[in-house]
């Protein structure tokens, strides 16, 4: 969480660790996960909220990490509807495309099975978040592992 935050990405800010109880104190975020909000948003809300996930995922990724579990219940949105992203237990330093391809396919499966948004057009438009992030050629490698992954789960899902 302290890298993401070095990585400029909006997360919780750490404010004492406590090694004795195994905890972490946080600054807590006002707003609600995306999850319960990306459906009521008008179409340009949610381009730019979505966008601006792409952009977060990408500044997380050019930085060394993965999340790990990027889903949109990992994901709160401020009251001016500012994504940040919580949740940092399965996250890694990481520049593998297949991380950063895990990253992507998770966060577009939580939008495709518990979202009603337009699926497809909400992938296009976080893909344009995190390629405006970590340029093309890098994001390219990530866009196309992520394919990849979806298409291994799809084969599993058929057998
Ligand atoms: N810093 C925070 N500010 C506000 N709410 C938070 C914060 N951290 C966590 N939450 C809330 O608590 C929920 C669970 O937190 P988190 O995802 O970190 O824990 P978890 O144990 O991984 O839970 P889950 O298994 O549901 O993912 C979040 O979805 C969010 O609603
Ligand atoms: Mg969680």
């Amino acid at each position: 969480m302290s890298d993401a935050k070095k990585a400029g990405v909006r997360a919780p800010s750490i404010l004492e660790v406590d090694l004795e109880a195994f905890s972490i104190a946080m600054s807590y975020v006002e707003g609600d996960v995306a999850r319960i909000r990306l459906d009521s948003m008008s179409d340009n809300e949610s381009r730019e909220t979505l966008t601006e996930i792409g952009r977060q995922i990408g500044a997380l990724h050019e930085f060394g990490l993965v999340h790990g579990d990027m889903t949109t219940s990992n994901i709160i949105l401020s009251k001016d509807t500012l994504p940040f992203i919580l949740d940092f237990g399965m996250s890694a330093h990481s520049t593998d495309a297949e991380d950063r391809g895990t990253d992507l396919h998770l966060l577009q499966r939580s939008i495709f099975t518990s979202h009603t948004l337009d699926a497809k057009r909400s992938e296009r438009i976080i893909h344009q978040g995190y390629i405006e992030r970590l340029g093309n050629r890098q994001a390219g490698l990530s866009i196309r592992k992520q394919r990849e992954i979806a298409r291994r789960g799809r084969y599993f899902a058929i057998r």
